[in-house]
Order: C-alpha cells, then sequence, then structure tokens
C-alpha cells in the first residue's frame, strides 16, 4: 500500500524517519509531499496513494477526488476540523486523528506564552508572577490536563470548565470545576482555551465573555483562531486597556491586534505542535494506526464514523 506523507509545515526529520521506518517494516511504501505552496501538487500527490498522513493540511472534496485509491486519511493531531468528514465518509475514507500525542508539547508554548506575557514581552519593566494566581482551562481534554500538570508546577491555583467532561473527573485531577464558562472568566485571572473548533464553539469566545475576566485579564489561545470573535476581541481590547491577548494562531485581523502594544502577542506560524517530541509522537502514532488498518482493520481512532 502506498501511504502519502503530505505537509505544508513538515514534521521534524526524526519523525519522518520513523515514520519511513513503521511504514516500511509494515510491507508498505512511504511517499512523500512536503512544503508544498499550490494545492495542485497535493491533488497530483494524492492521486495514487491508499493512505494519507497530514497535519493542518486541508483534505476537502477536491482532494477526496483526486484520490481515487484512497482508503484511510490520519491527521496527525488532535483537531480534525481540516477534514470534511461528511465528504470522506462520502468517499467511503476512513479519517482519524492521532489525539493525545502532541498534547505536552501545546501546553508547555502556553506557559511559553503566559510567562511572556506577565514578564511584559520582556521590555524589561517589572511585570507580575504566575505563582497564586488563577488560571482557567476551558476544555479538560488532553491539552488541558497537560496545562493542568504543569500550571501546579508553577503554583497557580488551577479551575476547568468542559461541557464534556463531568465535574467530578476534573475534580479528581486536582482541579477546581467550574459550572459553566462564563464562571470561568469571571474567576480566573488567565484564561486557556484548549476547544476545538466545531459549529458550536466557532466565534464563541467574544466580547460578553472575555469581558467577564478581572482587571488585568490574559487570554491565551493554542486552540484554532476560529473560536475567537475577532471583531468583538478587538471591540473589548480597546474599552479594557487592562488586557491581554497571547495567542498561537494567528489572527485574521492580526493588523488590528498589533495596534495593542504591549498587550498582543502572535507566533508567525502555529508552533504549538512543532517539537521533534511531538511530530515523532503523532507521526509514528499514525503510521501504526495505518498499519494497523492495513493489517486488522483496525478504525478504533476514527472521527466520522
Ligand atoms: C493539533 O490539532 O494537533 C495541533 O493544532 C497541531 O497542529 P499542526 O500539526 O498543524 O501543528
Amino acid at each position: 500500500m502506498k501511504v502519502l506523507v503530505a505537509t505544508e509545515k513538515p514534521f521534524a526529520a526524526a519523525a519522518v524517519n520513523g515514520i519511513k521506518a513503521e511504514i516500511e517494516a509494515a510491507g508498505n511504501e512511504l511517499a512523500l509531499l512536503e512544503k508544498y505552496t499550490e494545492k495542485a501538487q497535493l491533488l497530483d500527490a494524492v492521486k495514487d496513494a491508499d493512505a494519507l498522513i497530514i497535519r493542518s493540511d486541508k483534505v476537502d472534496a477536491e482532494v477526496l477526488d483526486a484520490a481515487k485509491q484512497l482508503k484511510i486519511v490520519v491527521r496527525a493531531g488532535a483537531g480534525y476540523d481540516n477534514i470534511d468528514l461528511a465528504a470522506a465518509t462520502a468517499h467511503n475514507v476512513v479519517a482519524e486523528n492521532t489525539p493525545g500525542q502532541n498534547a505536552n508539547a501545546v501546553a508547555e508554548l502556553v506557559f511559553g506564552l503566559l510567562v511572556f506575557a506577565v514578564r511584559n514581552f520582556y521590555n524589561g519593566k517589572a511585570g507580575t508572577e504566575l505563582m497564586g494566581k488563577k488560571l482557567g482551562i476551558l476544555a479538560f481534554g488532553n491539552v488541558g490536563r497537560n496545562v493542568a500538570r504543569i500550571a501546579k508546577g508553577f503554583g497557580m491555583d488551577v479551575y476547568a470548565y468542559d461541557a464534556f467532561c463531568p465535574a467530578e473527573v476534573i475534580e479528581k485531577a486536582g482541579v477546581h470545576a467550574v459550572a459553566n464558562q462564563e464562571a470561568l472568566f469571571e474567576t480566573c485571572d488567565v484564561v486557556s482555551l484548549h476547544i476545538p473548533a466545531t459549529p458550536e464553539t466557532k466565534q464563541s469566545i467574544n466580547y460578553a465573555l472575555v469581558g467577564k475576566m478581572k482587571k488585568g485579564g490574559i487570554l491565551v489561545n493554542t486552540a484554532r483562531k476560529e473560536v475567537i470573535n475577532e471583531p468583538e476581541l478587538l471591540k473589548l481590547m480597546a474599552e479594557r486597556e487592562d488586557l491581554k491577548f497571547v495567542t498561537d494562531i494567528m489572527p485574521d485581523a492580526n493588523a488590528d491586534f498589533q495596534k495593542f502594544e504591549g498587550r498582543y502577542f502572535s507566533t508567525p506560524k502555529k508552533m504549538g505542535a512543532q517539537t521533534a517530541e511531538a511530530n515523532t509522537n503523532a507521526g509514528i502514532a499514525a503510521a501504526k494506526q495505518i498499519n494497523a488498518f492495513f493489517k486488522d482493520g483496525d478504525t478504533k481512532f476514527q472521527v466520522n464514523k
């Protein structure tokens, strides 16, 4: 079987070597399309692929139409909003993700962004510390749980809300569960977003919600840009000169946010999962899932059931 790794933002070399070894050990063949700049390159490369490994690369109906042999696509990572699941199902293609594999990398970056923010982006002026501050985690999945673990090391007081995770599970992890997301924003000095981009969450981080934060509040986004209502956050930050916003996903309105000098920072390109360890973990998990699918019909991680 031919397995294509198509990554506009490539994996670390060690991860690619690991994926290749895994795929070949199972008697499958690896093809590589990295740093492609045109969709046409992807459409051409998928023509004879039986399986596809991607990152945030978009797999829509057009890609699936071109991929006549495709049986499985694995998103090496957590969020699969870049795959058109209905189109995958219509094309009889199994879609999977690799949950948890890059969670620690994303969680560590949250603290990279946070220390940078509370120390005034290293401008030389006195900042504040994280110890003793209240951290709110919005969604207690794999990344949220790693954020909670690291936050405790910083001596933070940790709160979480997850619409799909029972309060008992959150409390069992030594984290205060709150009743809803409004309470999380009201209670916490810092709120870190770990929700996926779904029809329910898109644009949900809005003026009313972030406006509930106390003076000096910090919003951290390492999830998806689509969950932020950008015009409303811009309006709020213009009114509330105390608020800071740090993000690993550059907003569409980056130029407007940049006007809030000293209160806004975005990485130039999503860096959360961009570590050798995360690439290796997620890439090899994807390769193993593909091998298991071809060998035993295993679909444990299927997201378009
Ligand atoms: C994920 O959903 O796993 C992360 O956002 C990482 O995405 P990336 O592979 O595009 O860096």
